[in-house]
């Protein structure tokens, strides 16, 4: 039996994602929690007749800090028993936002909920999709450390997007249709500079004209900028967000049930996974997103793909560690100096 949460499930990114987990095979019950909408949501999606029961909880009225007893109940409900949570609450980016200006508001927010995933289901895989991720995965991990219940093995930062966009955009060049036939490791973080494509890396092996390759790599490091400016003020990517989600949870969920050989690229806390400390040497930082192998306890093993990366890659890399030790900090910090 498998239950799945969503947190901020009324959201842009939350419903369809919900969409998405409530009609799988692979998920037996669904709880939705939000701080507005959830029953309408919850309502709504169990008249699909897929196998998942759903229920929906709603903070109190009102309670946007999630401070009332109500809203405590709630968070409860739907985290009791949780195997998989997933957490796209919080604010999007508006035209002219970086992800790092959704500090103030996110962290926040995602430290709360993170302090009830501690509390109610210590033992969940717990996915962080809010942005700034390069922040807020390192807020998730002092919460969990504080309360003792840290595993590095089950806590990701959803980088899904970022490989799922490479794989798109390099079929502009390559001609192909068929994105299951090529997988793209993008390691780092999860904003601008900090996100890097490993065309060398791809298998099968594409050959990317060198005039070409730097509008490649820039594209999908700020390809979030096209839909924020192209819904002008409504959002960021909300219906590619949900598809990644899933993808990256449907992934987690198989490697959950025994399946064998599930690699994704996440942002991991590595010097608490096999095969992390290495990797966390060689690049200073210890946040980073890497190729991670998923077993049935989360993460088996991250994956040092990094000295196979060619002098052109291994440029952006240091560019984007410059980048992490920031964000990294500031997710530490907003903590630990509380
Ligand atoms: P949205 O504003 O449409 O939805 C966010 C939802 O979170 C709303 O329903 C809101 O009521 C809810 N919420 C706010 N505070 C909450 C709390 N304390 N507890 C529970 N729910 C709460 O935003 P959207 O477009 O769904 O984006 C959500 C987040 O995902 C943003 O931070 C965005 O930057 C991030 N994002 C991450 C991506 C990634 O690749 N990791 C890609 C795209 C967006």
């Amino acid at each position: 039996m498998v239950k799945a949460v969503v947190l901020g499930a009324s959201g842009g990114i939350g419903q369809p994602l919900s969409l998405l987990c409530k009609i799988s095979t692979l998920i037996d019950e669904l709880s939705l929690f939000d701080v507005v909408n959830t029953p309408g949501v919850a309502a709504d999606l169990s008249h699909i007749s897929s196998k998942a029961k759903i229920d929906g909880y709603v903070a109190e009225k009102g309670d946007f800090k999630g401070e009332k007893e109500g809203t405590e109940q709630a968070k409860k409900a739907a985290l009791t028993g949780a195997d998989v949570v997933i957490i796209p609450a919080g604010v999007p980016r508006k035209p002219g936002m970086t992800r790092d200006d959704l500090f103030n508001i996110n962290a926040g927010i995602v430290r709360d909920l993170v302090v009830a995933c501690s509390k109610y289901c210590p033992n969940a895989s717990i996915l962080v999709i809010s942005n700034p991720v390069n922040s807020t995965v390192p807020i998730a991990a002092e919460v969990l450390k504080k309360a003792g219940v840290f595993n590095p093995k089950k806590l990701f930062g959803v980088t899904t997007l970022d490989v799922v966009r490479a794989e798109t955009f390099v079929q502009d060049i390559s001609g192909e249709r068929n994105t299951d036939k090529v997988v793209i490791p993008v390691v780092g973080g999860h904003s601008g500079a900090t996100i890097v494509p490993l065309f060398s890396q791809a298998k099968p092996s594409i050959n990317i004209p060198a005039d070409k390759l730097d509008a490649l790599v820039n594209r999908v490091q700020f390809g979030g900028d096209e839909v924020v400016k192209a819904k002008d003020g409504a959002g960021s990517a909300t219906l590619s967000m949900a598809y990644a989600g899933f993808r990256f949870a449907e992934s987690i969920i198989k490697a959950m049930k025994g399946e064998k050989g599930i690699v994704e690229p996440t942002f991991v806390y590595l010097p608490g996974v096999a095969g992390g400390e290495e990797i966390a040497k060689a690049t200073g930082v210890d946040f980073f997103s890497v190729p991670v192998e998923l077993g049935p306890e989360g993460v088996e093993k991250a994956i040092n793909i990094l000295p196979s990366a060619n002098d052109y890659e291994k440029k952006l890399i240091d560019e984007a560690i410059k980048g992490l030790k920031t964000n990294i900090t500031s997710g530490v910090e907003f903590v630990t100096k509380a």
